[in-house]
């Protein structure tokens, strides 16, 4: 097998990543959320590649990444709300769904044929660097084969799609740990497609109303990427229990400890929401091994990020498409 080219992420290694990206080739970067698997973003070629290294299934649009707001404006209409919370949230782990503009010069495919396009401008300064060097906007989803544990670490992207990518910039360990929120504003009203660092909370006291999500209105915007079994390690997970079998593996929050497992990982022993998200995929990765009959994870707050974090667990948890079964290779 094909070995993957990591480089420390220093200017040169940036020039030569953003040099592949110009040229067509796919570079995974840091994010603060999690690992991209980077491609110009106004290139058909490019962005097939990407659904192509993934097995993304190609009616999951991705997300284009900017450097600021201004490159933002290029390819997407801004309403009202949408404006406020890209002046509050950016750069930072929120992506707006936007309408896309006629002459925003980007591939058909990264919007997965819809008329809207999901825009982020990335707080980590290797991102920020990156899309600065390469001048155009890239898409990127998380570097992970389509369905599995996103990578919030050089080595889970060499894992994973090691032989599918130009170049990984090692950037070190991402500081969030998961996706960004993805937010989409319709009738001056902010919907959660998919919960993230930014929470509720954050988006209520920009907006001065409560956040609806996608099931709440018959109106409401989806997000295709939503599948219910997604995040999943290969063995099976059981949520919210503080009893572990013998040999089962135990994700602990805080005091909270499922007792009797084989092994066990705390995602904070402080009971820090913060902390366990930084923490999540890398631990359900650690835990997820042929020793274990499966992953046993202590109950977790759903305030502020926590709902991100079990939006994530109840995804790893969830029933796996017949093709995708637990405790079978990823395709
Ligand atoms: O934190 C992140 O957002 C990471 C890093 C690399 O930036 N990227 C990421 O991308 O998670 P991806 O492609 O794995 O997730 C994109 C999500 C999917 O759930 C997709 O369905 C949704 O955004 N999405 C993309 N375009 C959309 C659109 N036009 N309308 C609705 N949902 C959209
Ligand atoms: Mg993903």
């Amino acid at each position: 097998m094909k070995t993957a080219n990591i480089k420390p992420a220093g200017d040169a290694a940036i020039a030569e990543a953003a040099k592949l990206l110009r040229a067509g080739r796919r570079v995974a970067f840091p994010t603060e959320t999690v690992y991209g698997l980077g491609a110009d973003a106004t290139d058909e070629q490019a962005v097939a590649g990407i659904f192509a290294a993934k097995g993304r299934p190609q009616f999951n649009p991705l997300i284009v990444h900017v450097a600021e707001l201004a490159a933002a404006r290029k390819i997407a209409d801004f309403d009202p709300l949408s404006e406020q919370l890209a002046a509050r949230f950016w750069p930072g782990p929120l992506t707006l769904v936007l309408p896309r503009r006629a002459d925003a010069g980007l591939s058909l495919l990264v919007s997965a044929g819809l008329d809207t396009v999901a825009v982020r401008v990335p707080a980590h300064p290797v991102a920020r660097a990156l899309l600065r060097k390469t001048d155009r906007p890239l898409a990127a989803p998380s570097a992970n084969p389509s369905g599995r544990i996103s990578p919030t670490c050089a080595a889970h992207v060499a894992d994973g799609l090691g032989a599918q990518v130009a170049l990984i910039l090692d950037g070190g360990n991402c500081a969030v740990g998961l996706e960004s929120t993805v937010v989409a504003v319709r009738g001056g009203q902010a919907f959660v497609l998919r919960p993230g660092a930014v929470t509720r909370e954050d988006l209520a006291a920009v907006s001065g109303q409560a956040t609806a999500t996608g099931q709440d209105a018959p109106h409401a915007p989806q997000s295709p990427g939503q599948l219910a079994s997604h995040y999943a390690p290969r063995l099976p997970v059981r949520l919210d229990t503080l009893i572990a079998h013998a040999d089962e593996a135990a994700l602990a929050f805080g005091a909270a400890l499922p007792e009797g497992a084989a092994k066990t990982l705390n995602l904070s022993p402080a009971g820090d929401l913060t902390e366990a998200a930084a923490n999540l995929f890398a631990m359900l990765r650690a835990l997820d091994r042929p020793e274990y009959s499966g992953i046993a994870v202590a109950p977790i707050s759903e305030s502020g990020i926590g709902a991100a974090i079990n939006d994530r667990l109840r995804r790893a948890a969830a029933d796996r498409p017949a093709d995708r079964p637990a405790e079978s290779e990823a395709t």
